[in-house]
């Protein structure tokens, strides 16, 4: 297993959670398909689809963050424009040489994955919490007094 997920890999908002969590097993699943050296369809559609996971959950993220104002979304976002150049070009280097570039993948998925959600996705997250407290306790406010 490449990446053993823990709570500490835990941003605090259910949804991204739940999308972390499915990354990592594709991510382990990649891992595991090249080490047991299965076909290359195989890996490459495995592959392909990490990155249909990657842009979807990026675009989500960024909507969440412009919904919700995040101070740190431009950062965030130059962030992601940057992993998605790395992932396009990755992928165009599969079709050029597919051999090269198998592990290459694997490193830039568990890359991006560690570093960018332990350090820049956690921040996200404590905002989101942060927000949705602020609306509880403004709802519990405006709420009418129990008769
Ligand atoms: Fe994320
Ligand atoms: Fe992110």
């Amino acid at each position: 297993m490449l990446i053993e997920w823990t709570d500490s890999l835990l941003v605090g908002h259910q949804r991204i959670d739940s999308d972390h969590k499915a990354l990592v097993i594709m991510i382990n699943r990649l891992h595991e398909a090249i080490l047991s050296e299965t076909g290359r369809a195989t890996i490459s559609e495995i592959i392909h689809f990490l990155a249909e996971q990657t842009y979807r959950h990026f675009m989500f993220e960024e909507w969440l963050m412009i919904t919700n104002e995040f101070p740190g979304a431009q950062e965030h976002l130059t962030l992601h424009r940057s992993l998605v150049d790395e992932l396009d070009a990755l992928l165009y280097s599969m079709e050029m040489a597919p051999d090269d570039a198998l592990l290459e993948a694997v490193t830039f998925f568990e890359s991006w994955f560690v570093t960018h959600v332990v350090c820049e996705d956690l921040q996200l997250g404590r905002y989101l919490s942060e927000r949705e407290r602020e609306r509880e306790r403004a709802a519990a406010v405006s709420a009418p007094p129990p008769s």
